[in-house]
């Protein structure tokens, strides 16, 4: 049974209008990364972060999974193989178009972490500093996403993906993020055809077998079909 291994970044949500983090006027040239993406900067101000997740977790609930996304949960239905979809978003985008068993190695804006027990429970939309975890009752809730020097989550699912992938498809990422921009080489290693599906070239596109360029509402769609089509 053929597997086809996708990880999607910021540029799948793009067009859902969610922004990216590197574009032109993303979310790294409003906020600094060591103030809103990192332990450090959490223990420094956890209010400021919390506000920061705050802002992104209303506008992930108001976003509407796009073409892309909805292509992607029709693969999962349709294709008469295993889909195996990772991604390093936290907006809940590909579960709304009904995609499932998605691995969020970024974790999600919807889960709320006890940073003293481990515990997590849904996320309400505004959390505050001190919100006291249901479990331990301390309060050292913090939201659940994977920050800047942290171990994303599910690695040990993903390789085991990437090296028993007969497809790999990276969709809306730079690729200048690791572990997430080495997973082309652990799968093309394994025997992988590669394909990236991006808006512009992205820092890895040179370990791609195949690059299709432009809006992922365009270009997931038609190759979701050709999937379909074999
Ligand atoms: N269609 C397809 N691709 C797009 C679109 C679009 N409409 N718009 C933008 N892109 C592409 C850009 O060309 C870029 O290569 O999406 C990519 C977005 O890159 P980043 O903003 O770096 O986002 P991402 O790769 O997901 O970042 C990875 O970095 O900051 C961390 O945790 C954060 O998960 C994030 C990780």
């Amino acid at each position: 049974m053929e597997k086809i291994v996708i990880l999607t970044g910021a540029g799948i949500s793009a067009e859902s209008g969610l922004g990216t983090f590197r574009d032109e006027g993303g979310l790294w040239a409003q906020h600094r990364i060591e103030d809103v993406a990192t332990p450090e900067g959490f223990a420094r101000d956890p209010a400021l972060v919390q506000e920061f997740y705050n802002m992104r977790r209303l506008q992930a609930a108001q976003a509407q999974p796009n073409t892309a996304h909805v292509a992607l949960a029709r693969l999962q239905r349709d294709f008469p193989g295993e889909v195996v979809i990772v991604t390093q978003n936290v907006d809940g985008l590909h579960e709304k178009a009904g995609a499932t068993g998605v691995l969020h190695m970024h974790g999600q804006l919807d889960s709320a972490l006890c940073s003293a027990c481990g515990q997590r429970w849904p996320a309400p939309m505004r959390m505050t500093v001190g919100e006291p975890c249901p479990s331990c009752k301390t309060s050292t809730a913090r939201p659940d996403i994977v920050w800047f020097g942290e171990m994303p989550y599910f690695m040990d699912q993903i390789f085991d993906h990437l090296v028993s992938a007969d497809i790999f498809a990276a969709i809306g990422t730079s690729g200048q993020v690791y572990p997430a921009a080495g997973f082309v080489q652990e799968a093309a290693a394994a025997g992988a055809h590669t394909i990236e599906l991006n808006l512009d070239p992205s820092a890895v596109v040179s370990q791609f077998d195949d690059t299709r360029f432009g809006p992922a509402t365009r270009t997931v769609p038609v190759w979701v079909e050709e999937l379909l089509a074999r």
